[in-house]
Order: structure tokens, then C-alpha cells, then sequence
């Protein structure tokens, strides 16, 4: 049997420290804020991440395993409320009823221990334990093998998964990109077996009105992709997936370089047979920031890396985080000639990119990201604002002992300037075991928080942010 002790130390690093998951789910408005809330931040700054209940093995729990759990601050009138709350899946619920764990977890499935999975159930969980996105007034959690499960808003009850009325065929990756001036929520999903790659659309009302399976050489981990106005842009680098390489002893998922990196670009209603695909410098991007068209050519932001370390997720022994922390990188494809131009933008290690949704698959001038601390993997010391206009990278350092996660971008409510408004995340401080909730002026993020809200409680380092904007 193998319960975590929420908030106990353990040698697995993915169970220490602020990494330790939480029991308590809790609603309250009670919090200490220093500085003021704006008035005009309104609406649901949301977090999302693994908090593991049961387990099958502490040692071999691997962070991607972790039943998810949503933090949330509901932001009005100046004030904040903070509510967390599981997300209840089959597979989770199976585990509360029985008082122990009933799936295995990625790094045991060629355990010898029999399956406790009963007949009929699921044959794993689906977690939603990985992001969010909002679309057709509808909120999602997202976990990348599995459907997007449906969650309340400002409850966080988990109403379940979707499929679409049946028709979602494929997993769901967790990064669909919502393309706000035409209504559609673009999203694909990866596979162990061909079709390796699946992609849909979802029109502006909901309904899936498109899809098309996505030929590539093998199975690889394709976290995210990106999506311009007129193209799809599908990454076909080198994290390969292989079962029988885990069965004979190896990683399920590992880096192989010599396959080499492309891009495919598609127009969004494209098919199969309409992938250009365009070869780029090998490497490794976990998370895009964003793409959009300009002239001939189609621009792609995103964090880039030269190796991964995935299947450790950062911790490996011997893992080199010069190589493996991902830098802000462009690639230019011009759609008449076939060139491809990269460079790096900037020398700041991050990941966790984000812009202005309002913007996404368009031009956008900023781009936010989480720093990554250089010691540490898994760990972030800041956020970053990187400005295509002047090439400027300006940075707010939490401080000493002091990490954060993603930090999302909420629009100012009356602003109407790509950076008018704020920058939301959690940061925790481990020499004082204290959370915080952030809120920095996107204009000027090198100023520091203009509020900071005491959690009452601790808030785990997790996955991906959100951000519901209420009127
Ligand atoms: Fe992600």
C-alpha cells in the first residue's frame, strides 16, 4: 500500500518539498494581500498539476502520474477568493473507494505485480492533470493521452469528459490553440500506433467539424504544435515512443537525434496529403509560444532546446540542463522559396511560453515565459517578457529561495494594447513554506508585483495556468 503523505519529505523529487501533493480541498476568501488587486482584473486565474493520492510505488511515481487537482483565485471588485479541488476521474474515484492505488503509473507498467484495474474500467486514468483552455463558454482540463474533461466554473466540479458527440477520435493534446477571431479551437493528439499524429477542429459553436489523420515515420511525444491564421504547424522532432524498448528494458520515451527535426505546415482545413514538411536544426521544443503569417512566410515562436530529458523529466543523473532547458527561438519558413531561417532570441533559459490569448495565431509583439533556475530541474526563479520589437528580454526574479510556474496573461479589463494587463502566477517560498499568488503589470514586469495574496495553504508546483476572464 502506498498512500502519499501530503507534505512529508521523500527521496523521489517529484514528491519533496513543494512538489508534495496537498489532502485538503478548501473555499475561502481569508487571505492576507499586500498592495492593492486591481480593480480591473476580473475573472478566474487557474492552475493545474499532479497532486498524487495513491500510488503504486513511491520510488517509481513518476510526476505525469499524479491525479490532478485545479488551483483557482476567483478575482472581483478587488477582491479574492481561492477554492482547490480534485478532479475526479473513473480511474481517481476507484482509487477513493478502494484506499489505495488500482493503476500503476507509467514507469511500472511492465511491473509483475498483478493489475488491480477491474474489468470494465478504464485502463488508465485520465488525469487532466496537465492544462487548461477555454472555448464555447466551456472550460477544459487537459491531460494528452486521454478526451478533455469538462470542468464548472467557479465551483472546479469535474462534469467528465467529452467526446465531442462521438466525434473525437483521437487523444487530445493538452495546448488546442483558440484562434479568437475566428471562433475555432485547433487540436491534434499523438499515439503509440499509426496514425501517430490525429488533428481536428472544433468550429466556434463546439461541434468538431474536421479531421484528418497526420502521416509521420514514428511514434514521438508532439507536446505541442502551433496555429496561424491560415496554416497548422506540426513539430516532428525527435522524443521518440517505443513500447517494445520499454519492454526490453529501455525508456518508453527518449531523445534520438539522428531521426533530425521538421516542421509541417497545413492550412487549417488541410488533409493528410496537404503537409509541406520543412527541415529544421535538430532539437527539442516541448512548448510553443506562438506562430502567425506574415507575407510569404510563416513565423514560429517557441522555447528550443538542443537535447530532453523527458523521461526523467529533468532529473536523470548526469542530465545537462545547459543543453536540455529550452531558449526562445524563431523559425521563419517561407512558404514560396522553401528557406528556412532560425534564431535564438534570447539567452534566457525558460519554458512555459505564453502570450496574450487574445492574440493567439496572430502577429503578437511579447511573449512571457517561466525562468529557469540553472541548478535545479523543474524549477523556476522568474518570469521573462521578450519584446519582438526592440529584442529586448526584461525579467522579475522571485528571489532567494523563492520559485515559481507558469505565470498567465490577463488582459486589463478596458485595455486594449497587446500588454495592457497583468501577469498571474504562484510562487512559493521554501525557506518559509509560504505560497504567494502574484500580480505584476505585464508593462513593466521588471517592478515587481503591484499585489501579492498570502495563500492559506500551500500551493504545489504543478503543470500548466489559465486564465477565464469574467465581465
Ligand atoms: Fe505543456
Amino acid at each position: 500500500m502506498a498512500t502519499v503523505h501530503a507534505g512529508a519529505p521523500s527521496t523521489n523529487f517529484f514528491l519533496d518539498g513543494n512538489f508534495s501533493p496537498v489532502a485538503e480541498e478548501r473555499d475561502t476568501e481569508e487571505m492576507l494581500i499586500v498592495g492593492a488587486i486591481p480593480e480591473d482584473l476580473k475573472g478566474h486565474f487557474l492552475r493545474v498539476g499532479p497532486n498524487p493520492v495513491h500510488v503504486f510505488s513511491e520510488e517509481a511515481y513518476h510526476t505525469f502520474d499524479g491525479d490532478g487537482m485545479i488551483h483557482a483565485i476567483e478575482f472581483r471588485g478587488g477582491k479574492a477568493r481561492y477554492r482547490n479541488r480534485f478532479i475526479e476521474n473513473e480511474g481517481f474515484e476507484l482509487e477513493q473507494e478502494r484506499g489505495d492505488w488500482v493503476y500503476k503509473g507509467m514507469k511500472s507498467l511492465m511491473d509483475p505485480t498483478p493489475s488491480r484495474i477491474p474489468e470494465g474500467a478504464p485502463s488508465s486514468k485520465n488525469l487532466a492533470n496537465t492544462a487548461f483552455t477555454y472555448h464555447n463558454n466551456t472550460l477544459y482540463a487537459l491531460h494528452e493521452p486521454s478526451q478533455p474533461t469538462i470542468i464548472s466554473l467557479p465551483d472546479l466540479d469535474t462534469q467528465g469528459p467529452t467526446d465531442f458527440d462521438g466525434k473525437l477520435t483521437h487523444p487530445f493534446t493538452a495546448h488546442p490553440k483558440i484562434d479568437k477571431k475566428s471562433g475555432e479551437m485547433i487540436a491534434y493528439g499523438y499515439s503509440f500506433q499509426a496514425p501517430f499524429v490525429s488533428y481536428s477542429v472544433i468550429d466556434q459553436h463546439g461541434d468538431l467539424v474536421h479531421t484528418t489523420p497526420i502521416t509521420i515515420p514514428r511514434s514521438i511525444f508532439m507536446h505541442d504544435f502551433a496555429v496561424t491564421e491560415k496554416y497548422t504547424l506540426f513539430l516532428d522532432f525527435p522524443i521518440t515512443l517505443d513500447v517494445g524498448r520499454a519492454i526490453a528494458g529501455g525508456p518508453a520515451v527518449d531523445f534520438e537525434p539522428q531521426y533530425g527535426s521538421r516542421i509541417g505546415v497545413m492550412p487549417r482545413f488541410g488533409s493528410d496529403e496537404d503537409v509541406r514538411w520543412f527541415d529544421v536544426e535538430t532539437g527539442v521544443v516541448i512548448h510553443t509560444a506562438n506562430a502567425w503569417d506574415e507575407g510569404d512566410e510563416v513565423v514560429l515562436q517557441a522555447s528550443r532546446s538542443n537535447t530532453a530529458d523527458i523521461a526523467g523529466a529533468g532529473t536523470s543523473e548526469g542530465n545537462n540542463l545547459q543543453e536540455n532547458q529550452g531558449r526562445l527561438h524563431e523559425w521563419r519558413i517561407n512558404l514560396k522559396t522553401g528557406a528556412v531561417i532560425e534564431r535564438s532570441l534570447s539567452d534566457t533559459p525558460c519554458d512555459f511560453t505564453r502570450v496574450n490569448d487574445d492574440y493567439a495565431c496572430h502577429k503578437t509583439r511579447y511573449v512571457y515565459a517561466g525562468i529557469f533556475n540553472t541548478e535545479r530541474a523543474f524549477t523556476f526563479d522568474g518570469v521573462m517578457k521578450y519584446d519582438n520589437q526592440s529584442g529586448i528580454t526584461s525579467e522579475y526574479i522571485y528571489g532567494p529561495n523563492r520559485h515559481g510556474g507558469e505565470a498567465v496573461f490577463a488582459p486589463r479589463v478596458g485595455g486594449d494594447l497587446e500588454d495592457d494587463g497583468y501577469l498571474v502566477c504562484f510562487v512559493h517560498d521554501e525557506a518559509e513554506n509560504q505560497s504567494e499568488c502574484q500580480i505584476i503589470d505585464a508593462r513593466d514586469i521588471s517592478a515587481g508585483p503591484v499585489a501579492t495574496i498570502i495563500m492559506p495553504c500551500r500551493v504545489p508546483y504543478g503543470f500548466h495556468a489559465g486564465w477565464v476572464g469574467t465581465e
